[in-house]
């Protein structure tokens, strides 16, 4: 059974604070490399899953997407983004993507952000959303790298030149991973690449893009602490895309 931990006040509270929420898509350092993976979105019927306070929803309906369905576990997110949102072709609805059913062939493209290390069974997931989408209809998503996950973070140590080091443990083991993140015992599930990207392929997906997130040298120089982020991948951007042959 999912979590919610983001209905939980005190973590709401903390998130509600971090930089990406206050200001936004500009506010998280990987948004341009997503962009960059993004179709072209004019008319476009969009799934956004884990839509948090719809900040990707708003943008998709800014380049022309035709709809937007932003579905969230939590309810404090869902009254958020309603609340930040007017737009009549942006539907939010609480939705547990761990049991998720949608429409077939409903929308050309299906994005989630930072969502899917929440999910338990993430091969079903891609199915449901694999037949949720035309053919060429597209699946962007980005997910905490499973390095990032696996390390046990937030312990860093330090090596001999005192130089911080990013342990990894437990790689080839999957599944449950608890992390104190705004509240204690953040549950989270732990995937290795060839595993999230083997769910992609088994269920008719073409692969189009993979990306291991990493700031530019002019990101750092701006917010020096990113550098952080070239000790290991913390985030992981997939696009994907449904054969234009593939049945429906
Ligand atoms: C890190 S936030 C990302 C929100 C948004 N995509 C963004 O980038 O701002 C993760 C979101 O996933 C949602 N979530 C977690 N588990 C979920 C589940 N099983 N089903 C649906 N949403 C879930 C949370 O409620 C939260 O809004």
């Amino acid at each position: 059974m999912a979590q919610n931990i983001y209905d939980d006040p005190d973590f709401f509270s903390g998130y509600s604070q971090l930089p990406r929420q206050v200001q936004g898509l500009e506010g998280a350092p990987e948004w341009p490399a997503i962009r960059a993976m993004l179709p072209e979105l004019s008319g476009k019927r969009v799934v956004d899953l884990g839509c948090g306070f719809g900040w990707a929803a708003r943008w998709v309906r800014g380049q022309g997407a035709a709809s937007v369905l932003g579905l969230d576990l939590s309810q404090k997110m869902i009254e958020r983004a309603r609340a930040d949102t007017v737009d009549s072709a942006i539907e939010y609805r609480i939705a547990d993507l761990d049991t998720l059913a949608l429409p077939e062939a409903a929308f050309d493209l299906a994005y989630s952000a930072l969502t899917f290390h929440y999910v338990q069974d993430f091969a079903r997931l891609v199915r449901v959303i694999r037949k949720a989408l035309v053919p060429t209809g597209h699946f962007v998503f980005t997910i905490e790298h499973p390095i990032f996950m696996a390390a046990a973070h937030p312990h860093w140590i330090s090596d001999e030149d005192g130089r911080k080091t990013w342990p990894v443990n437990g790689y080839a083991i999957e599944g449950e991973r608890r992390t104190n993140w705004f509240a204690e015992g953040v549950l989270k599930y732990h995937r290795r690449l060839g595993t999230t990207l083997n769910a992609l392929i088994d269920a008719g997906f073409q692969i189009g893009r993979v990306e291991e997130f990493a700031p530019t040298p002019e990101q750092i120089t701006q917010t020096p602490q990113l550098s952080e982020e070239l000790e290991r991948p913390m985030m992981l951007l997939v696009s994907a895309f449904v054969p234009a042959s593939a049945p429906t």
